[in-house]
């Protein structure tokens, strides 16, 4: 499969079987998120695999959005260690914590498996939840496992190229 078709393949996972994603495939999903791309090479990302009874059950008061999932990446940057943008005074530790989601999301689904990027969370809930320290700032949940549903509708809804893309 090219990059392209993956690309195109991967869709939000909202349904999980029970079955247990293997120790070597949540391995790969790890390592794509180190090798990802981050500002100054800083590697600001920090993520978390919640993987016990326990770590998911709590998953569940920080989001509604858990799938019932029997995996999920909570994927975070550390603020002191990210770089910030000298002309804006941006953080770009969420760029850095969205690229390595990116590459796990599209690693899960090149393993055959799903997940859905979840954002919908309160990200101070997520750090009382998980005793994280303040520095640690949650951007993603990434619920995962091997998939029960094909693509929803939003999956075949996007835009035509013309109303994204622009060449000047
Ligand atoms: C930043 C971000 C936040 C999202 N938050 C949620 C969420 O909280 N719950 C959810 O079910 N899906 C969430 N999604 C998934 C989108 O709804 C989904 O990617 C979009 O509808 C396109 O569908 P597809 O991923 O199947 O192609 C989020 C996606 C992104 C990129």
């Amino acid at each position: 499969m090219s990059f392209l078709e993956l690309a195109q393949k991967r869709y939000s996972c909202r349904k999980f079987s029970d079955k247990a994603v293997e120790q070597d495939k949540i391995d790969k999903i790890l390592e794509a998120g180190r090798v990802a791309p981050t500002a100054v090479n800083f590697q600001s990302q920090r993520i978390f695999v919640l993987k016990s009874k326990e770590s998911l059950e709590k998953l569940k008061t920080v989001t509604q959005y858990h799938f019932d999932a029997p995996l999920a990446f909570l994927v975070c940057y550390d603020s002191n260690v990210s770089w910030k943008n000298p002309f804006n005074n941006i953080d770009e530790g969420v760029v850095d914590a969205s690229i390595a989601a990116t590459h796990m999301m599209l690693e899960i689904a090149d393993l055959g498996l799903g997940s859905t990027w979840v954002g919908y969370f309160d990200l101070k809930v997520a750090q009382k939840t998980y005793n994280l320290e303040n520095n640690i700032i949650p951007v993603a949940i990434l619920p995962a496992g091997y998939p029960n549903m094909g693509a929803s509708n939003m999956h075949n809804s996007r835009f035509e190229l013309a109303k994204t893309v622009k060449y000047l």
